[in-house]
């Protein structure tokens, strides 16, 4: 048995990616069998940046396993506010609880968690880096609205360099073939070079960059709508000039295909209208649905393998 921990979604191989989307739809079609799977056993949440999905899809995708729950919700009620470090935190943690998950506003602190902690840690967000559930959500999601993973024309729109999720979905979608991507984003908030770079190029992956959304909008399979991440920037000034660089209108989403999907990890601020919201394309809010079954299929995984839940379903 062993403790095993997913910080980045390349902890996780392609076969994996797809054994766990396999178990989610399981549970999707088969809940009462997964019922009481981790009865007895208890998740922390430890968030120290605020969230609504990611900390209450892994509650209630706990709770759906049944399993408990302790959940901190806010860095200032709890001993970080006095100076207690993050590894010290996860080795506390781990004497009360089976598993972790964890988000923090600096990149690396989930892997710090992760090296200390004698239990699983997932990381549910770690400042500009990553976010691998999200991605396991958002996978999950093209998979069961376009049928497949591979074969697909996916455009990621916003604020690509500060959006972790953008960063983690390139990267999972690098493992499926026939996958060409475009960066639709302004200049300042184009994608990393670390990720442009290490991600793109070294997979090879057809890749096109533009600013212009309504350019790219016809070819896309998949639209993936992004935040203009305000808390990571430095300067209020820039905030205020790129945050409304795309706002997706009925009337520019009648220039994509009948069947785009239009994905967006969510919270929305302007980014995409209200008024999609009905259009069969929009796919968001079942994003969130999703989330909670890969979030499912994950926590089982880990502490299956660390031995803490048998292995047999
Ligand atoms: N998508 C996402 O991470 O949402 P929260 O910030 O609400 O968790």
């Amino acid at each position: 048995m062993m403790k095993r921990s997913v910080i980045d979604i390349t902890d996780l191989s392609r076969e994996e990616i797809d054994g766990l989307m396999r178990t989610a739809d399981d549970i999707i079609e088969n809940p009462g069998k997964y019922a009481h799977i981790c009865a007895g056993k208890k998740l922390a949440t430890l968030f120290f940046e605020p969230s609504t999905r990611t900390r209450m899809s892994f509650e209630a995708a706990m709770y759906e396993l049944g399993g408990a729950v302790l959940s901190m919700t806010d860095a200032a009620t709890s001993s970080a506010s006095k100076g207690e470090s993050v590894s010290d935190t996860a080795k506390v943690i781990s004497c009360y609880a089976d598993i972790i998950s964890m988000r923090h506003p600096k990149e690396g602190a989930a892997l710090v968690a992760a090296n200390a902690a004698s239990i699983p840690v997932i990381n549910a967000g770690d400042g500009g880096h990553c976010h691998p559930t999200q991605t396991l959500a958002d996978l999950l999601t093209i998979k069961r609205e376009k049928g497949r993973l591979g074969s697909l024309t996916v455009g990621l729109c916003g604020d690509l360099k500060f959006g972790r999720t953008v960063h983690s979905l390139i990267q999972a979608l690098s493992r499926y073939e026939d996958i060409r991507i475009v960066l639709i984003s302004p200049d300042e908030l184009r994608l990393p070079d670390y990720v442009y770079n290490d991600v793109i190029v070294k997979n090879k992956m057809k890749c096109t960059q533009t600013s212009d959304l309504l350019w790219a909008l016809p070819m896309l399979d998949v639209l993936y709508m992004t935040r203009v991440q305000k808390e990571r920037f430095f300067n209020e000034e820039d905030y205020l000039r790129l945050k409304d660089s795309y706002i997706l209108t009925p009337e520019k989403l009648s220039h994509a295909k009948p069947d785009t999907a239009v994905l967006h990890p969510l919270p929305r601020v302007n980014e995409i209208s209200v008024a999609i919201d009905d259009d069969p394309r929009a796919c968001y809010f079942k994003q969130v649905k999703y989330g909670k079954y890969m979030r499912m299929a994950l926590i089982l995984k880990l502490l299956q393998e660390s031995g803490a839940v048998k292995e047999d379903v």
